[in-house]
């Protein structure tokens, strides 16, 4: 593997899911693959779960690891080629990722989106030109537009807590929040939950329609107790507007998740990616019990992240001359 992300970047969702549960019984079975090798880990971005599970799953494997929040502690970035950069500019991308990849053997890198410039967030402008210029592995620890490595942890909690009986119900509800947020967990869990042998339901208020790119063949509904009817699983999550991109149109009707929308579903396991807002996406007594699974997903987010870096340690990458990419390619949803 040389690229995670998206789900297009890897050969079957199935293996790679096996493999990180595979992982999570015997963490430390493969400690001999990392040795003498550099994880850059580079944020743009704050983090809690993603940078301490990505450290944590490269140790797991004997790797060295190196932290930078560039936003805090780089230079103030550059992304136009041909910038003269007399500005406020200190360091074009292109010099900091090449500098990166000399110290380092495989980079994994937080860009959220601007929220102000849907062409050019989803142009995933900064990832991509990451991965240009560093030529190195690049994994994406959040991007623009999508959360690979969340959607993988989740996959594998889905895995882990499925009925056995039953194709399970999963509902991705819309929950709301008090500023604009990414779309990017949704569209990466919509990847990624397609792959799976589950009925799948999108519930969102007017106005918070998804990029058709990743909800294309999905249920979906402005009704959010008619989604939570008989549900397994339900995956709380607050994004803003894609069509009137990055804001947050007006929403009348109560999203909270809460008791009484929650004995609408079969008995369902909530899911949420974390960090979340309390009383105000989810109420606490939702959050605190036992079919909460919030805490088992932050947990499984070490094994994803650890089974995509031991398939690029496998992999023995090697520079290619000229840089391609197949995914998330410049016009992705910019109409
Ligand atoms: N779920 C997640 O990505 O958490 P952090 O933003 O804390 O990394």
């Amino acid at each position: 593997m040389k690229y995670f992300t998206t789900i297009n970047d890897i050969k079957n969702a199935e293996d790679l899911i096996t493999e990180a549960l595979n992982l999570k019984k015997d963490p430390f079975g493969f400690s001999h693959l990392g040795k003498n090798k550099t994880l850059g880990i580079i944020f743009m971005n704050p983090s809690l779960r993603t940078r301490l599970s990505t450290q944590k799953a490269a140790q797991n494997l004997g790797m060295n690891t190196v932290v930078m929040n560039f936003n805090q502690e780089g230079w103030a970035l550059e992304y136009n080629d041909g910038a003269v950069m007399n500005g406020n500019t200190v360091e074009h991308i292109k010099d900091a990722a090449a500098v990166m990849g000399t110290y380092c053997d495989i980079i994994a890198i937080r860009c959220f989106p601007s929220l102000k410039n849907r062409q050019e967030d989803y142009s995933e402008k900064i990832l991509l030109q990451f991965m240009k210029y560093c030529n190195k592995p690049v994994i994406s620890l959040e991007s623009a537009t999508l959360h690979p490595l969340q959607s993988l942890a989740d996959m594998m909690t889905i895995e882990e807590n499925k009925p056995t009986n039953r194709k399970p119900k999963v509902v991705l509800t819309w929950a709301p929040h008090i500023k604009p947020l990414p779309q990017a967990v949704a569209n990466s869990f919509c990847e990624w939950v397609k792959t799976r042998d589950v009925d799948f339901v999108i519930a969102h208020p007017k106005g918070y329609d998804l990029c058709d790119d990743f909800t294309s063949n999905v249920t979906i509904t402005n009704n959010q107790d008619e989604a939570l009817l008989d549900a397994d699983f339900v995956y709380v999550k607050n994004w803003s507007s894609f069509i009137d991109y990055g804001t947050m149109p007006e929403v009348n009707d109560n999203w909270l998740l809460n008791e009484n929308k929650m004995s609408l579903t079969n008995h369902a396991q909530l899911m949420h990616c974390l960090p979340v807002r309390r009383n105000v996406e989810v109420i606490d007594s939702l959050l605190d019990n036992n079919r909460s699974l919030i805490l088992k997903q932050a947990e499984n987010r070490v094994f994803a992240a650890q089974a995509v870096l031991k398939q690029m340690l496998e992999t023995n990458y090697k520079i290619e001359e000229k840089f391609t990419i197949t995914s998330n390619e410049a016009e992705l949803c910019n109409s």
